[in-house]
């Protein structure tokens, strides 16, 4: 055997080890279900950080180092997304977590794009809401598994049950309870453990700063109804009993197609129950696994490198004006300063000063595996949804564009300054932070952002001041829903004029019908069943 092929052998093993031992998720939820107080819990047992409040006290960190971000500041809220990566138990866990308010909901779409595992967080006091909804359905036409915390157990709650029904007739989804709430709000005393049949009796740690100290008692110890007032233990039998009886096994293949959620109740900030859900999940979690591609199915062990752009960063450190490209590792290990194919342009690239980050430091990074997510600076060579590699040319399917929902003109006042103008549009739009679309008529050449919420345009207003010096004005029009035809130009052709719409473009000149209402939308589609309508962007490639 010569030299060259023992190295290879001693990779591929390497790639497979990595491979077993990495598990990737985002968390989906509503804002205040608790996403942050939860990630904050996960990175203390994590080690990654020592003592809670140490994420929030970065954020506030934030807007000394970043421009734009000045904006997260004045409003209190998280925009961007990071990767956090920590190591708990063995495995190498990368949390990518999403902005936190859901008129950026858009980035969040596209980073579940890049992860394995979705970690559906509900305030148990109010079960479903709006936001985690969305993310769901987008999870779902991922087949994403799904994993599902009740949070906020320590303040009063809708009952368990009631909880689980609600995911199950709302959406379709199989509910098996991992673990079992004993009492809620002031009386939330712990958790029944079903894997190893125990009861978590947790002791209450100021704001949950560190570990909560728990008592763990076989379900059989006869000190539990001394530890436990007798009405909470009868009532939590009682509960155990029905889901034991009428529930489902554990069926992971069920689980890692996205069809029956395992269930976890807690309280993040008291940390009841937070090491409980870690510890399953990573037993039951998917692992990173194939991706589909133009040359088909690729296997994470797969010796050669590739991975795909999931998400576009400007200006995170307006000293440097950088962008990073957010790259999610899919099959072969990553090496600093590698050269690899990008599918897109066919050109070379030399992955030089690749970074790990982590919220918003940075550390420079040597190597990555799949399931890893690598920040590589960006002179304006990435996409969203480009593919990078080496060996045999392939491209992984792209990320879909979603139906954007507030719709204005973007108007340039100042004729003098049009190359900045158009420069700056351009380039937020390849990043993703808006979408952009133009008027069939050609008389109108104002572009239109189309977005996802009213927050996305003020920052694509603010980006072009700050970063572009373009003053901009905004123009809203009536518009809140947007569909793609299938079909093109040549299907929107034959159906002949049609009512209570307008045609725009969006940046690929494909059509794209604006509406006022769901309720236009839909008595076009009724009237014209030949036309097919898509809420989602096909795919460029
Ligand atoms: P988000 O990122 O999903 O938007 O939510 P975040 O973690 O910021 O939590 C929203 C609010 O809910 C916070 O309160 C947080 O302390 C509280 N919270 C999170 N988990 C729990 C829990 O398990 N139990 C209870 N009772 N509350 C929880 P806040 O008043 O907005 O902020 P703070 O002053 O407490 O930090």
């Amino acid at each position: 055997m010569t030299d060259a092929a023992v190295s290879t052998a001693a990779t591929s093993a390497d790639i497979a080890a990595a491979v077993e031992q990495r598990r990737n998720f985002a968390i989906i939820s509503h804002p205040d279900a608790g996403k942050t107080t939860l990630t904050e819990k996960l990175l203390l047992y994590g080690g990654a950080i020592q003592e809670a409040g140490a994420v929030k006290a970065k954020r506030a960190q934030r807007s000394a180092t970043s421009d734009w971000m000045e904006l997260e500041q004045q409003r209190g809220i998280s925009i961007t997304s990071t990767v956090l990566q920590f190591a708990y138990g063995g495995y190498t866990i990368n949390l990518l977590d999403t902005p936190g308010h859901q008129d950026f909901s858009e980035d969040t779409y596209r980073t579940l794009a890049a992860a394995d595992n979705a970690v559906m967080l509900e305030d148990a006091a109010k079960g479903l809401e709006p936001q985690t909804l969305k993310l769901f359905e987008v999870c779902r036409m991922r087949s994403l598994p799904i994993f599902t915390f009740f949070n906020k157990m320590d303040r009063p709650a809708r009952e368990p049950l009631e909880l689980l029904d609600e995911i199950e007739q709302r959406l379709g989804l199989q509910t098996y309870a991992v673990n079992w709430p004993i009492g809620m709000g002031d009386r939330f005393k712990g958790v029944f453990d079903r894997r190893h049949q125990q009861i978590h009796l947790f002791e209450r740690s100021i704001h949950g700063k560190k570990a909560a100290k728990n008592t763990v008692l076989d379900i059989g110890d006869p000190r539990i109804e001394d530890l436990l007032d007798q009405d909470l233990y009868y009532q939590f039998k009682e509960e155990l009993e029905v889901i034991e009886e009428v529930g489902p096994e554990l069926d992971l293949d069920a689980v890692h197609a996205g069809q029956q959620t395992p269930v976890f109740f807690g309280s993040a900030m008291t940390n009841f129950g937070v090491q409980l859900f870690l510890d399953a999940f990573l037993d039951y979690a998917l692992k990173p696994s194939a991706h589909s591609s133009t040359l088909g199915e690729i296997s994470p062990t797969n010796e050669d490198f590739s991975g795909f752009v999931f998400k576009l960063q400007a200006n995170m450190d307006p000293k440097h004006r950088d962008r990073i490209a957010f790259v999610r590792v899919c099959s072969g290990k990553f090496e600093k300063d590698m050269v690899v194919s990008h599918a897109r342009s066919g050109k070379s690239v030399r992955l030089s000063h690749p970074q790990k980050l982590f919220g918003q430091g940075r550390e420079s990074l040597e190597e990555a595996y799949p399931g890893d997510v690598i920040g590589l600076n960006n002179p304006g060579v990435f996409a969203i949804g480009d593919t990078i590699y080496q060996g045999k040319r392939l491209e992984y399917d792209g990320i879909p564009c979603f139906s954007p929902e507030i719709f204005a003109y973007l108007k340039n006042p100042n004729p003098s300054k049009y190359k900045q103008f158009q420069k700056g549009v351009s380039e937020l739009r390849e990043e993703g932070a808006v979408q952009i679309m133009f008027s069939a008529d050609e008389s109108k050449r104002d572009p239109i952002l189309a977005a996802v919420g009213q927050l996305q345009l003020e920052v694509v207003q603010y980006r072009l001041q700050n970063e572009y010096n373009v003053e901009t004005r905004i123009e809203p029009l009536p518009y809140a829903v947007a569909r793609w035809v299938d079909g093109g130009w040549e299907a929107l052709e034959k159906v002949g004029r049609l009512f209570n719409t307008v045609t725009v473009k969006d940046s690929w000149d494909r059509p794209v019908l604006l509406f006022r209402n769901e309720w236009n939308c839909q008595q076009i589609q009724s009237d014209h069943p030949e036309l097919k309508l898509s809420a989602i962007a096909p795919v460029v490639s």
